[in-house]
């Protein structure tokens, strides 16, 4: 049954200090009232309390992006990672179930090892190679069995203007050095955390809280960017849109060097392809996913004003 206009909605955001959280606080605002709860406010790491503050609120729609995120320090912090990509993605999941309520969770192309030739689907066979992309997968699993309505939501390469990322990292980069070097055998799509966010409150508005709920097409998702890019092309893009702005810069875009990732070894294997195949959300939930470049240079656009 659509709600009736009245009732104002309750959404519950996990993370909001994180690149999608804090998003999500600006997407979420004209659906219902959010409260927004940083690691502080709701740790997931403790799932008694996690339990207790879901059980005080009673939210229509759980959004989480909270998660553990520091992907090489995780291969030595497995129980850490684990509990809170993995259990808290659970005991969400159940609470929600006992509600009512919908989850909306966030899961990564860390889940694949990246040996598949073209774009992974949803249906592709998982196989995390790294701690943390474990980690995800058992919160992914988690959430199935629960039962609960759930949207998870598989991305890749964030990059929001809150919080530290790969654009801001080569923007530093290209104002302190003559020339970089960036790996140039590893490809995704360049993803901002608004877009993220829209597609999000998109999603939960026309479908969740104003749609039929009896067929609301609860699974797993791909979302990013269209296109893709291998982490050279995205540098070099980031460089050459910032000069385009009149930014000072000292290494120019033909300074930046490819590299492949064997010449920069990481704690955590990274996928070599993160291409993700995003038909399925674009057909069921009518969504566009603009190219990459367009929210990249939206996002310098912020970061650089
Ligand atoms: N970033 C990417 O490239 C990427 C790619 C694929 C998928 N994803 C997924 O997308 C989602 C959002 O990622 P993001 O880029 O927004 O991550 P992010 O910027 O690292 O934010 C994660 C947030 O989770 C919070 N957090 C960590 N441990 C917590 C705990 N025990 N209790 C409560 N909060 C905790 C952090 O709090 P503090 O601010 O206090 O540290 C941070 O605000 C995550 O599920 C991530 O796995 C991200």
């Amino acid at each position: 049954m659509p709600r009736k206009a009245h009732q104002i909605p309750t959404l519950l955001v996990t993370g909001s200090n994180g690149q999608v959280g804090f998003e999500l606080r600006r997407s979420l605002a004209p659906l219902g009232i959010v409260i927004a709860l940083d690691r502080a406010g709701c740790d997931l790491s403790r799932p008694d309390a996690l339990r207790q503050l879901i059980r005080q609120h009673r939210p229509d729609v759980i959004v989480n992006p909270a998660a553990y995120t520091a992907v090489d320090k995780a291969e030595t912090d497995a129980e850490a990672a684990f509990a809170v990509n993995g259990t808290a993605a659970g005991v969400l999941a159940e609470e929600a179930e006992t509600l009512g309520s919908l989850l909306v969770h966030y899961s990564t192309d860390y889940v694949f090892d990246g040996r598949k030739a073209g774009r992974y689907v949803e249906s592709d066979a998982v196989n995390p190679e790294s701690v943390y992309g474990k980690s995800k997968l058992a919160g992914e699993q988690a959430i199935a069995k629960s039962g609960a309505t759930a949207l998870v939501l598989r991305t890749c390469w964030v990059a929001g203007a809150h919080g530290a990322n790969f654009a801001k990292t080569m923007l530093a980069q290209g104002r302190e050095r003559d020339s970089l070097c960036v790996v140039a055998d590893q490809f995704g799509a360049p993803t901002t955390a608004a877009l993220v966010a829209d597609v999000t409150a998109q999603i939960v508005a026309r479908h969740w809280l104003c749609g039929d709920r009896a067929t609301f097409a609860a699974g797993t998702y791909h979302l990013a960017a269209g296109g893709e890019a291998s982490w050279h092309a995205y540098a070099v893009e980031v460089l050459r849109y910032a000069a385009s702005l009149g930014i000072a810069l000292k290494a120019d875009p033909a300074s930046i060097l490819p590299i492949p990732a064997s010449e920069y070894p990481l704690a955590a294997p990274r996928p070599a392809n993160s291409r993700l195949d995003t038909s399925k959300l674009r057909e069921t939930f009518d969504i566009h996913l603009p190219d990459w470049q367009q929210g990249i240079h939206f996002l310098l656009d912020q970061i650089l004003s």
